[in-house]
């Protein structure tokens, strides 16, 4: 029998620090987490005494930062059990707990309750259909039916899933919107992996730059909230 290695991150998003522990059947948090992490704390206000429920939590990193923000409870939906289970037991290692959580794919799950904040950090890469950014515009289309009136979306996505596109498609689902937190940084290796990738991309306006050589994609962090 393979034993599974348990691997333990420390992250600091100033002024909370989160450990995270991982098998090796899931993943560390990657440049998109983070900078959603860093999009999250510069939106704090619109986590503080809310509702939250993430789409998608992974190792739970996102949600356990919400309620060291200030979130009233927070609830998850992730489609992968074993995803799930992580996640739990990084909220216990950080002294945190979810309310509720289901093992569900969300496009088929109609909440009981209306939540202040829908959260979430998309697939997008490896998004499993023809249309990468598919889980974008459900997530943008449907998140209304999450959320209170007046409440939040907050979400990062790369420049290769089109920025114009997901603020066109904010200003048509009733969302005003701004971008809290911005960066660059260097492709990861395994963008290089996954056929067609690059050169879709590359139809994109702004999809991404070459410098000396590295190929360099700009993620940003949505913050919509739903016009009442
Ligand atoms: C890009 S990862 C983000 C994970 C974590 N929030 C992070 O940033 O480290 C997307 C997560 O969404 C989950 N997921 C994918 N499709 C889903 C669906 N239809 N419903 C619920 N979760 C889904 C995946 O299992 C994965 O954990």
């Amino acid at each position: 029998m393979v034993s599974s290695v348990k691997t333990t991150a420390k992250y600091f998003f100033d002024p909370h620090i989160i450990k995270i522990d991982c098998d090796s059947k899931t993943w560390h948090p990657t440049p998109h987490g983070y900078a959603l992490a860093f999009g999250m704390v510069k939106a704090s206000h619109i986590f503080q005494g809310n509702s939250i429920i993430e789409i998608g939590a992974g190792t739970g990193i996102h949600s356990i930062l919400a309620l060291k923000l200030g979130a009233k409870n927070i609830d998850i939906t992730e489609i992968d059990e074993h995803y799930l289970t992580i996640a739990k037991q990084n909220a216990q290692k950080n002294n945190v707990s979810f309310r509720y959580t289901w093992v569900k794919d969300w496009m088929n799950f109609t909440p009981e309750q209306r939540y202040d904040v829908v959260l979430c950090n998309p697939p997008f890469c490896k998004a499993g259909k023809a249309n990468r950014r598919w889980f974008i515009t459900e997530l943008i289309e449907r998140a209304h039916t999450f959320l209170n009136p007046g409440g939040h979306i907050i979400f990062c996505q790369s420049s290769m899933a089109n920025f114009a596109k997901t603020e066109q498609e904010l200003q048509a689902n009733n969302f005003s919107f701004e971008v809290v937190h911005r960066s660059r940084g260097i492709f990861r290796d395994y963008y290089f992996t996954e056929p067609g990738f690059i050169e879709e991309s590359r139809q994109v306006s702004d999809g991404f730059e070459i410098i000396e050589d590295e190929y360099i994609e700009t993620l940003q962090v949505y913050l919509g909230t739903l016009k009442v």
